[in-house]
């Protein structure tokens, strides 16, 4: 009876508590329903990021698209054959390989995707640890991987695979519970309507308004994509792009209003300067905190975003210099977005299985230390630069997501992510001496949790005597955690 009643008593409790969290969480929604952003950067930027995104840590690249035919030198093929001063390799490998007079549309009937599994390859991305998915719907190459209808004959339904590669993606990476997104180019290098408008110096906008617009309403409406990564942005301005008015109707209007993250690739000057997260340049990685959420999209093999047939072993990144990116990332507030490049046949080759495998059994141990985790005071330890800090910490601020915690904040753990495992099993730390001093903390190794780990304060300097490193379950890097006892 008394234990009914203390029990009762719970439940009324708990209930106030969930009360309470939905009236708060009501009023920030109608907060956010209620305010329309006016398409000018210093409104489109008071958004705030919503919380799945920074949370997500760890999404997956896609760049796929008729380049992926010839799959030589990168997925700059085309402009690199017709337009490059260097094009001489290009130039003898279509004269030793295609009949005189082939010309790059000719690729597309080949990009067969005839293996292409949407659920295999969703399957896959699960079991990385990734929780969204970025495809190329449309590369610089203008080929687009929907039934754009404005992209006549040009596009992945009406030649080549004869399949609405985007639409299978998109449901089978939901149905892995993870979140789909799509890259587009917004220029296109050989269109002649943007060669138009571009000849006019920009002043003309015939194929902002009749062309990138209209496709990327048809995407946005149709897929309800949570991300939205442009590129091919940095031959006009913004006003060009019409980028602020596509912004305001993505976030007031449109299917995805709440949902979707955009990247900062908007115009001349803009990458950096506004969009949910910044991209900066390709493989941006600064080793350092910054004040707005960012994102590293960097590509397993080191060379190309698109499949490349010559690529060698030695150019493909190990599982060491993958986890170099996410840990260092992931430390300084931003997301990863690694890539791979499938082939024309629709297939992702083993060495980029086993990358992404190796990742996901790596997250599967230490992702508490990534996913949903925070920038902490240091990033790295100034006496060990090859171990980086994380922390997990009461609550998410939507308007500084890479904020390091407050004295308002709870901190519930502390995770230091080595990348080198250190001589003699001794692990000396300079960044933690002052939390290790304040209170009783536990030490212990995730994947071995329970084995409390031995430490001491020496001239200023956390000593940790590692476990026995043939027990350790982790592999490549590992973490440690620290909370209070
Ligand atoms: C594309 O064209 C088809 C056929 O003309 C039409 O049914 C469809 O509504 C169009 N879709 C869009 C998004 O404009
Ligand atoms: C942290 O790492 C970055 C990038 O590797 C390096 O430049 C920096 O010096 C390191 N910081 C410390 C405190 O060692
Ligand atoms: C969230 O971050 C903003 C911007 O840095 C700051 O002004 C605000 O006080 C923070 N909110 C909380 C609850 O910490
Ligand atoms: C702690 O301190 C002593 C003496 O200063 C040292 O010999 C020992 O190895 C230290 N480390 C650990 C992890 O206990």
């Amino acid at each position: 009876m008394l234990k009914l009643l203390i029990l009762s008593v719970f439940i009324c409790l708990a209930n106030a508590s969930i009360r309470a969290n939905t009236v708060v969480n009501n009023f920030e929604n109608e907060v956010r329903q209620n305010k329309r952003y006016k398409p000018i950067w210093s409104d489109l930027d008071t958004r705030p990021l919503p919380e799945w995104y920074d949370k997500a840590k760890i999404g997956i690249f896609i760049h796929w698209g008729v380049f992926s035919v010839p799959s030589f030198g990168s997925e700059w093929f085309w402009i690199n054959w017709k337009a490059s001063k260097n094009n001489k390799k290009y130039i003898d490998f279509m004269k030793n390989n295609y009949p005189p007079g082939f010309t790059y549309q000719e690729f597309a009937p080949m990009f067969t995707a005839e293996f292409f599994d949407p659920t295999a390859w969703a399957q896959l991305f699960a079991k990385s640890g990734a929780k969204y998915v970025v495809l190329t719907s449309k590369h610089h190459e203008g080929f687009t991987l929907f039934p754009s209808n404005r992209s006549f004959s040009w596009n992945a339904v009406d030649v080549g695979p004869g399949r609405d590669l985007v639409g299978e993606l998109a449901d089978a990476v939901r149905s892995q519970n993870l979140k789909f997104g799509v890259y587009h180019s917004l220029f296109e290098w050989f269109n002649p309507i943007y060669l138009e408008d571009k000849r006019s110096k920009f002043a003309t906008r015939t194929y902002t308004e009749t062309k990138l617009w209209p496709d990327i309403r048809q995407l946005i409406n149709k897929y309800k994509p949570s991300v939205l990564w442009s590129d091919g942005d940095w031959e006009a301005h913004d006003d060009y792009w019409r980028s602020t008015d596509l912004l305001a109707w993505l976030y007031n209007d449109s299917p995805v209003k709440d949902e979707i993250v955009v990247n900062d690739r908007w115009g001349i000057d803009i990458p950096g300067k506004h969009g949910d997260f910044y991209n900066y340049q390709d493989r941006y990685n600064p080793g350092k905190l910054l004040k707005h959420k960012w994102e590293n999209a960097f590509t397993v093999d080191s060379k190309s975003w698109g499949y490349r047939r010559q690529m060698s072993i030695n150019e493909v990144f190990t599982i060491n210099q993958i986890l170099n990116q996410v840990v260092s990332t992931v430390s300084c507030g931003g997301n990863v977005l690694i890539n791979i490049g499938p082939t024309k046949e629709g297939t992702i080759i083993p060495v980029f299985q086993e990358r992404l495998l190796a990742l996901g059994e790596w997250l599967s141990i230490n992702g508490e230390a990534i996913y949903g985790s925070s920038p902490w005071h240091s990033q790295n330890d100034t006496i060990n630069p090859k171990v980086w800090y994380t922390c997990t910490k009461t609550d998410y601020n939507a308007s500084h997501p890479t904020a390091v915690p407050s004295k308002a904040d709870r901190v519930t753990a502390i995770y230091a992510v080595m990348l080198k495992w250190p001589q003699n099993s001794v692990l000396n730390l300079a960044d933690v001496t002052a939390y290790l001093h304040s209170g009783t903390y536990k030490v212990e190794m995730l994947g071995n949790e329970g084995q409390y780990l031995n430490w001491n304060i020496t001239n200023g300097q956390v000593q940790i005597q590692l476990p026995d490193k043939a027990t350790v379950v982790s592999q490549h890097a590992w973490t440690l955690r620290f909370n209070t006892k």
